[in-house]
């Protein structure tokens, strides 16, 4: 299962790469405007500094939204760094340029995904990687794990490549879980990372074996 980090924020990044399990990282205009990252040279900069701390893959999303701005966009953005794959919405110009960038070769992840149908589009049109937004259907009274399950069987009847990026994931549960479902990536905030590194009897276990030492010289 691959780890991505879900920010833009470089001290975030920074210190998730040092944990030496960082495998990328996930952006979206709502992140970049967090970081007080704004106009588009600034943006792109921004894209090359996170290239630049990650070895893994980093999804930059375009803005446009009809056919030919989306392309346009994402040949600009896949220019910056061999890094970048495209991040595009779940829309029907965005369907469209995925075929059209999966015809080309350029790696892309379909963005603001809610639905087996949305999941199955984007598969079919040759997504490199297919976002689930677990948390924002959680928030809503809809079971996220349930739709990385459905997705997770459906790719595995037809064998697709597309992988399974489970996104707007918010704590750690959420990572357990999707490892469990069988979600190629997770991507989210960095806690939800640190948090699976907790186990009181760890500590527990630890503070004995430093005293034990500690009688002994
Ligand atoms: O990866 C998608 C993500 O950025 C959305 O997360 O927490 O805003 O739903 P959230």
């Amino acid at each position: 299962m691959k780890f991505f980090i879900d920010t833009a924020n470089l001290d975030q990044i920074k210190e998730a790469q040092a944990l030496g399990v960082l495998d990328g990282v996930t952006t979206n205009p709502s992140l970049m405007a967090k970081e007080g990252i704004s106009g588009k040279n600034n943006i792109l900069k921004h894209y090359v500094d996170i290239c630049s701390i990650v070895e893994g893959d980093v999804s930059a999303e375009v803005i446009a939204t009809d056919l030919e701005g989306m392309i346009k966009e994402g040949e600009e953005l896949v220019e910056l760094h061999e890094q970048i794959v495209v991040k595009v919405p779940m829309i029907k110009d965005g369907l469209k340029a995925l075929k059209y960038f999966s015809d080309k070769g350029i790696r892309t992840n379909c963005t603001l995904v809610f639905s087996l149908g949305q999941a199955l589009l984007a598969a079919k049109a040759g997504a490199t990687y297919v976002s689930p937004f677990i948390g924002r259907l959680d928030d809503i009274s809809t079971d996220g794990l349930n739709l990385i399950a459905e997705i997770r069987h459906v790719y595995d009847n037809y064998a697709f490549d597309t992988q399974i990026l489970a996104a707007s994931v918010r704590h750690t549960m959420h990572v357990i879980d999707c490892a469990k479902l069988g979600a190629d990536v997770m991507t989210g905030p960095l806690s939800s990372i640190e948090g699976l590194l907790k186990h009181p009897l760890t500590d527990i276990g630890l503070a004995k074996f430093l005293a034990d030492y500690q009688k002994g010289n």
